[in-house]
């Protein structure tokens, strides 16, 4: 395992900037406590340098990022004062595709019953991950309008799944389940309706699980998922499901570990150049005030350092967030009194301990 790490960050906007501040502390804190080295370079792409040079992700970045870097580390897109959203979408989805991130690997975990909104529900019932896939799908961005701006308007947004796209992002399920112990993979649609799109799900989920004989697969649709996530968590252990369905149920999972600021994320593609970034987005109302939860950004410092092979300062850092929560040091979000700052230099201390 490479004992330096060349980690290019993007805060991006809002809230971004400053939970990305206490994430990059973290792994300042981990490798430092290790021996190892984590060199970070940021990159200012975002709203500001849209609105001042038009420029949203720089011609030659991506091909840059490849060649100089082991992971890049995300804040947050999303500025009120570029209402279509144009960098986001740009520099966001912009990398998913065209790093082909097929992945959208989202951990769910509950470090304190106290965070969960759900009645008697304790970190042992909500472990599980989800992959979402993150290529294709409604985010496309293929289709159009007609007659547009007049009473007879039209407009389409096609859903596109390619048996390719399923069919590694389903595999990638199974290959996690099998890896690690886990005995079963959910996969959710909505083939019921989507007659054509999801029975492709379908035909390719049962052909996929019949190389996993050790791994039970079972199907729900997805309406009945988001029912059963929050009747009874502790049933789930991997879920896959396709973009738009995996944004939203991951959504709805984080909530069951204390909201959008325990959620961390990967944008993935195994063996190559991946993306990291916290699941919940910009908040500006929130940017500037030393109130946003950093812990999503630094559990997903973690999940980064966890897919590079650093698995041990990976738990290093998992431990210490854990600690915060069950010493209470935390943000309002999740029931605490602490500031952004505060609560990175607590998870600082107990790497440090
Ligand atoms: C997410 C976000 C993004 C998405 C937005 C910002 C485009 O909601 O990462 O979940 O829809 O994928
Ligand atoms: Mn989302």
């Amino acid at each position: 395992m490479a004992d330096a790490l060349r980690i290019a960050v993007v805060p991006g906007d809002g809230i971004g900037r400053e939970v990305i501040a206490q994430a990059e502390a973290a792994l300042a804190a981990v490798a430092a406590t290790s021996g190892r080295q984590v060199f970070l370079t940021g990159f200012d792409w975002g709203a500001d340098r849209y609105l001042a040079t038009g420029v949203t992700l720089p011609d030659g970045a991506l091909s840059m990022l490849q060649q100089d870097f082991d992971a890049i580390l995300l804040g947050a897109m999303g500025d009120p004062r570029v209402p279509d959203n144009r960098h986001a979408a740009d520099i966001l989805l912009g990398m998913r595709f065209q790093l082909d991130l097929y992945v959208n690997y989202r951990p769910v975990r509950l470090f304190h019953e106290r965070l969960c909104p759900l009645k008697g529900v304790g970190p042992a019932d909500v472990d599980l991950a989800v992959f979402r896939e993150n290529t294709e799908g409604l985010y496309v961005m293929m289709g159009g309008n007609f007659k547009k701006d007049t009473p007879d308007e039209v407009a389409t947004e096609i859903d596109l799944n390619t048996r390719k796209g399923v069919e590694r992002i389903v595999r990638h399920a199974f290959a996690y389940a099998a890896a690690r112990g886990r005995t079963e993979v959910v996969m959710a649609d909505k083939s019921n309706v989507l007659i054509h799109a999801h029975d492709l799900w379908q035909r390719t989920f049962k052909a996929v699980a019949a190389e996993y004989p050790g791994v039970r697969a079972r199907h729900l649709y997805v309406d009945n998922l988001a029912l059963q996530l929050v009747r009874d968590p502790g049933q789930f252990q991997v879920i896959v499901t396709s973009n738009m369905f995996g944004d939203i149920v991951t959504d709805l999972a984080a909530g069951l570990q204390g909201g959008l600021g325990m959620a961390a994320s990967g944008n993935i593609h195994p063996g190559k150049l991946s993306l990291f970034e916290p699941v919940h987005g910009s908040s500006p109302p929130l940017a500037g005030k030393d109130v946003a939860n950093p812990m999503g950004a630094i559990l997903t410092a973690a999940l980064m350092l966890e897919h590079l092979g650093w698995t041990e300062e990976a738990q290093r850092i998992e431990d210490a967030v854990r600690a915060a929560v069950d010493a209470g040091t935390t943000t309002a979000d999740i029931g605490g009194t602490h500031g952004t700052r505060a609560v990175g230099q607590a998870v600082v201390g107990h790497l440090r301990a």
